[in-house]
Order: C-alpha cells, then sequence, then structure tokens
C-alpha cells in the first residue's frame, strides 16, 4: 500500500458508523481513522491500536448476538448440530458439544478452538444428559441456551403392519425421550435465572404425512408437540422453547441412508440426489441455513417468539402445485 492509500469501510448493521481509514504520507506508523458518527470526529490511532480496535469492532459486529452466553448443543459433533455450533461460537457463545460420538466430538471441540468443549452424551441415559447440564453450569456458571438436536434416521418398512416396535421404541428414545430429557434438565437450572432459551430439532417430515416411514415422521411429530407443550409452562418462567424443522441436508445422517438406497453410485450423486428433491429454484437447504435459524432463534432478536416451529424448506410443505395439462396437450 503506498502512502496515499485510502480505505472506506462500511460495517454492515451498525446504525452509522463508518470507518474511513488513510495511512498518513507524514505519519507513517499512524492510521487516521474518521469515524463516521451524526458529529464526525477525528482520532489518531497507532497502527496497533487501530488493528486491535478494528478487529474489536468487527467482532463486535458479527460475533454480538450470542455474546457471554453459554450454550449445550446435543448432537453437534457433525451436520448440523457441529454448524450450530461454529456459528454459535463465532457469535460469541462459550459451547458445549454433548454427543455420544466421543472421537468425533473431541475432534469437533479442537476444530471449533477454546470456546468449544466435548462432553460426552447419550441422550437416552438421563443421568448424561443431567451431568452435561452440570458441566455447563461447572464450568461456566449458567446455560443460556440448550438445543436438543441429536436424533437418528431410521430405515424400516414402509407398512405400519410390518413395523417393528422395537426399532420404534429406540428412536423414541433418542428423538422424543432424549429431547424431553434435555428440556428437562435444562429448565431445571433455568427456571431459578428465570430466563432461557431452548431449542430442539424437528424436521418436516413432522409437519406433513408421507414425508418418511412411520417411525421417525411420528419422532419428529412428536418433537413439535413436546414443544408446544412445554412452551406453555416455561413461558411463566421467562424461558423460551421452540424447535427447527429442517428439510433434506447431505449430512451425514442422510448420506447413510442415500448410500443404502443408492449403493451403485458414489457419494457426490447421493448429495445431488438430496438437493434435486427441494423446491425452491436456485438454493440447495444446508446445514448452515439450519444454524442461521437457530441463532436467530438463540438470540435476543427473537425475545418475544415461544412455541414456533421455524419451519426451514424453501416452501415445500406450504404447498402442493396442482400440474393441469398445458391447454395445447389437451384435443
Ligand atoms: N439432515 C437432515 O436432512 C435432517 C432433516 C430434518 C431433521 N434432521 C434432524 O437433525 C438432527 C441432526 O441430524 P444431522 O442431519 O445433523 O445428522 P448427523 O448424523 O450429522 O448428526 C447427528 C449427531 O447426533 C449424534 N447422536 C446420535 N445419537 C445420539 C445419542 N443417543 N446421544 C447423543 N448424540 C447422539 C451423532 O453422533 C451425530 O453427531 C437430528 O435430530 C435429525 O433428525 C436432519
Amino acid at each position: 500500500m503506498d502512502d496515499s492509500s485510502f480505505w472506506e469501510l462500511e460495517i454492515v448493521n451498525c446504525n452509522t458508523l463508518r470507518v474511513f481509514v488513510c495511512i498518513s504520507a507524514t505519519f507513517r506508523q499512524k492510521i487516521m481513522l474518521r469515524l463516521g458518527f451524526r458529529n464526525s470526529c477525528n482520532i489518531s490511532f497507532s497502527r496497533a491500536l487501530f488493528t486491535e480496535s478494528f478487529h474489536r469492532l468487527l467482532s463486535t459486529q458479527t460475533r454480538g448476538k450470542l455474546e457471554d452466553k453459554v450454550a449445550l448443543i446435543t448432537g453437534a459433533a457433525s451436520g448440523i448440530g457441529k454448524a450450530t455450533a461454529t456459528k454459535f461460537i463465532n457469535n460469541g457463545a462459550k459451547v458445549i458439544i454433548a454427543d455420544i460420538h466421543q472421537q468425533l466430538g473431541e475432534e469437533t471441540a479442537k476444530e471449533l478452538g477454546p470456546n468449544a468443549t466435548f462432553i460426552t452424551c447419550d441422550v437416552t441415559q438421563e443421568s448424561d444428559v443431567s451431568n452435561a447440564v452440570d458441566f455447563a453450569i461447572s464450568k461456566y456458571k449458567q446455560l443460556d441456551i440448550m438445543y436438543n438436536n441429536a436424533g437418528i434416521a431410521c430405515r424400516s418398512p414402509l407398512s405400519i403392519v410390518d413395523l417393528d416396535l422395537a426399532l420404534f421404541d429406540k428412536v423414541m428414545d433418542i428423538n422424543v425421550r432424549g429431547v424431553v430429557a434435555g428440556i428437562k434438565h435444562a429448565a431445571r437450572v433455568m427456571i431459578p435465572r428465570g430466563t432461557g432459551s431452548i431449542l430442539c430439532t424437528a424436521s418436516i417430515t413432522g409437519v406433513m404425512g408421507g414425508v418418511a416411514q412411520h417411525t421417525y415422521s411420528i419422532s419428529k411429530f412428536a418433537v413439535i408437540g413436546i414443544v408446544k407443550s412445554l412452551a406453555s409452562e416455561l413461558c411463566r418462567h421467562g424461558i423460551r422453547v421452540n424447535c427447527i424443522s429442517p428439510f433434506a441436508i447431505p449430512t451425514p445422517f442422510v448420506l447413510g441412508e442415500m448410500s443404502q438406497m443408492y449403493p451403485h453410485v458414489d457419494a457426490q450423486k447421493h448429495v445431488e440426489i438430496v438437493h434435486n428433491v427441494g423446491v425452491l429454484k436456485g438454493v440447495n437447504c444446508e446445514s448452515n441455513d439450519i444454524a442461521n435459524a437457530a441463532l436467530f432463534l438463540a438470540s435476543d432478536n427473537a425475545k418475544y417468539i415461544s412455541g414456533l416451529n421455524l419451519v426451514v424448506d424453501g416452501g415445500f410443505t406450504s404447498f402442493k402445485n396442482l400440474d393441469f395439462l398445458a391447454p395445447d396437450k389437451v384435443q
């Protein structure tokens, strides 16, 4: 950069702040900042101070939504949970990754840095869920956000007459009982503080029938019901309870299913197959879309939203198209 260099930076989401930066010809080690507040002022900073201040400024712009918050996310070692943990940390939160998969969970926590901590947790074991919540309290003295995200897919016969009730119980244990356990123990520590945000991952398969086989679908209908039932009690304690219903996303969860259904094609093709069932042209549903929804619901931006099922499906469950034949095709 030469001496006459000049930058103008407009920080998104800030009412009036604009930062104009120029490198002064006379003071090579100084940077002149003009802050575009209503009453503009000129301030001189050393380069080091500028860098530090600028990073702090940027970080408050991009990380601020969950600053000083503590979140516990189940099933955060991969997929939607991991994307959400990443998003929460980037927004200033401390995140506890609670997952049954120890190695993957530890790797994820390491990858996400010092604001991520892993704890082994099988959501079917109430004591594990309780320990994870207590761990959050002992480490950070508070739990602001509990995201009950862990869940499993299941492949079972399509007809009710062939339903495998042992498999049904197993899926309910994780997808439903695990969610109830998470809410129960989060509420235990949130009620005394009179505040908290609880999230759960439901699914479009819990919004309309016929999108998945019965066992999984029933488990996700139950999650949406749990949210509404518990929101009715916890609102009296200042605690919000919401869920998110994602469309199909090619996470390990879905790709596992795809590889069983289409063993003759590669992983890239499996991703393509999943994306092709979406209805919204030009975009695909990704874990990051769910992380954005979770960030919104967890943050103060949603401070008056409770009992909601936020459907992230590009409109899929909102309509059916009546594909009448074009007039020229009818004789
Ligand atoms: N991917 C999709 O298309 C999709 C769509 C709708 C809803 N969902 C839901 O999203 C949630 C996350 O799924 P994903 O797609 O990120 O899958 P994923 O397989 O990438 O992640 C699920 C995580 O849950 C963990 N887990 C499984 N059983 C557990 C248990 N008993 N205790 C604790 N952790 C456990 C796994 O180790 C894994 O890390 C699930 O509840 C799933 O039902 C996924």
